[in-house]
């Protein structure tokens, strides 16, 4: 059998990583964040102080670089990394290269019995034939609230005013960028995720229940 593959989409600090790491254990999908991908790429570039307002810098640095590490840390989870993955995530090259390590964590891992696969593009460009697509709406006032509060807990310093000015930012980026801009893939549900989590887990686990 095929495997499964739901996409995820939807502005930063949506709630994608809770609603996608529910989805992963609750059905045993695997599940692959692709904005830790572009948050490494920054990463790297922002050490190794590559200049990332020049594409040719870019890409020869890509050239470089064979693979990525999927996972998390406390370094490339800040807003200053989060801003970089913003800016380099406008170019091509760099979505090529980024495109194609999702393509092959899928082809890898393809005994699995499906995937889940957040982002801003998965269910418009990388997965347009994807089982499921969803699309996570949140208000930004309450996105930034929650983003703050996980600041904090985390030990991390913040302030509100800040991290509201950078989401809406991001967002502004996200979307307005040439290519693969965050839209509402087609075909996608919207789901409604200003409110409780519990309700979202209860819409989503019925879109899936049809699978
Ligand atoms: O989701 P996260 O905040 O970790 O993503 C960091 C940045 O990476 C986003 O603001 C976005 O610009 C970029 N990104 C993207 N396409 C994806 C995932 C992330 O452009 N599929």
């Amino acid at each position: 059998m095929k495997s499964k593959i739901i996409t995820i989409d939807g502005p930063a600090a949506s709630g994608k990583e809770k609603i996608s790491k529910y989805i992963s254990k609750k059905w045993k999908f695997k599940h692959l964040d692709s904005g830790i991908l572009y948050r490494r790429l920054a990463y790297i570039f922002k050490n190794d102080e590559i200049n990332t307002d020049n594409i040719s810098d870019i890409k020869k640095k890509l050239k470089n670089i064979n693979t990525l590490s999927f996972r998390k840390n406390k370094n490339i989870r800040s807003e200053e990394i989060g801003k970089l993955a913003s800016k380099i995530a406008i170019y091509n090259p760099v979505r090529d290269f980024v495109n194609k390590l999702q393509y092959n964590f899928v082809k890898k891992n393809n005994k699995k019995q499906g995937f889940v696969i957040d982002g801003r593009d998965i269910g418009s460009v990388v997965f347009k034939n994807a089982d499921l697509k969803l699309f996570i709406e949140v208000n930004a006032k309450i996105r930034a609230k929650r983003r703050y509060k996980q600041l904090i807990d985390s030990g991390e310093k913040s302030i509100y005013r800040k991290i509201l000015k950078e989401i809406k930012l991001r967002d502004k980026k996200d979307k307005l960028r040439k290519y693969s801009p965050l839209i509402v893939p087609k075909g996608a549900y919207i789901i409604d995720n200003n409110g409780s989590l519990k309700k979202v887990i209860k819409e989503i686990n019925k879109l899936i229940v049809e699978l």
